[in-house]
């Protein structure tokens, strides 16, 4: 199916996919003002979706967004919109935002939110960086910082992500890698990250000022059930130079291979075997569950 013929959940109805239509005095197009997440669909089936509902939930709360359906409602939202596309999708991003308000900004003046669960066809990297991998920098721009706004709300305030993700393709890159206030590295543009180092994995903390990554945590047990020592550690650059393997991690992305940063080689410069590991496993696990 074509976008133009996927239905989108708006505000109640459902309406062409390329045509949703919401005002231009919605506070999530006007100033950001908004959640959201990105859920994948398998076989007609959202995968870990009450893991994304909660954090839904958990990012209204902390931008002070009134939560006004219930995970119940949330997910039947959902249903209904892989019901009313049948199995042409493979992605929903899920959005909710202050609603409409007047121009001058009052957050406490939208009378309602808004709400809109977009169909998509996410194909956030091709078949071949997935295989042969992919060459990341590390950005110049700083990860948002906490005491600003916390990256823990996967809120629509998505520029600092694309600013990063724009340096990376400047430079030949396919993503950036973002350090935080204190130099330490938080998360790619929109994945989290991993790097195996003598045999362990480590990724960032929460207190490195991230999202806290559904799949990243699918790993983290994955690992666990691998026998594979898996840590949360302050990572530096130099963590990143010495791997000998790296991988991100995300919803749309999956377990993406990175084969060089700032144009040092990952260990060999190819996708290590752990990483083919695990992603073998997470590929099993989307498929089954
Ligand atoms: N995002 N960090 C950022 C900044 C992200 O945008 C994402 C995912 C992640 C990974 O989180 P999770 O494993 O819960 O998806 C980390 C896009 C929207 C996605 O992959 O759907």
């Amino acid at each position: 199916m074509t976008a133009r013929s996927l239905l989108a959940y708006v505000n109640g109805a459902f309406v062409p996919a390329d045509q949703p239509v919401i005002s231009a005095h919605d506070y999530g197009f006007l100033y950001g003002d908004g959640v959201f997440e990105g859920i994948r669909v398998y076989d007609g089936r959202p995968f870990k979706l009450p893991e994304h509902l909660r954090r839904l939930i958990d990012s209204q709360r902390i931008v002070g967004l009134r939560a006004t359906r219930t995970v119940a409602e949330l997910s039947n939202i959902v249903q209904e919109t892989c019901a009313a596309n049948q199995r042409a999708i493979s992605y929903l991003r899920l959005t909710v935002t202050r609603g409409p308000g007047p121009i001058a900004l009052d957050p406490t003046a939208p009378p309602q939110p808004t709400i809109v669960c977009l169909p998509a066809e996410m194909v956030p990297f091709p078949p071949s960086v997935l295989q042969h991998g992919l060459r990341v920098i590390v950005a110049a721009t700083r990860r948002t910082s906490p005491s600003a706004l916390s990256p823990r709300a996967k809120t629509l305030n998505y520029l600092n992500n694309a600013m990063a993700k724009l340096e990376a393709l400047h430079r030949g890159a396919g993503d950036a890698l973002m350090l935080g206030d204190h130099g330490f590295v938080t998360e790619a543009s929109s994945s989290n990250v991993f790097v195996l180092s003598n045999g362990a994995l480590r990724t960032p903390p929460p207190s490195a000022g991230i999202l806290l990554g559904i799949t990243r945590d699918v790993i983290l047990s994955l690992a666990h059930d691998l026998g594979v020592p898996a840590k949360e550690e302050m990572l530096t650059r130099d963590d990143l130079y010495t791997a000998d393997e790296c991988f991100l991690t995300g919803t749309a992305s999956e377990i993406v291979p990175v084969i060089e940063i700032d144009s040092r080689p990952v260990g060999p410069g190819a996708p290590g075997p752990l990483t083919g590991r695990l992603a073998g496993l997470y590929r099993e696990l989307t498929r089954s569950s």
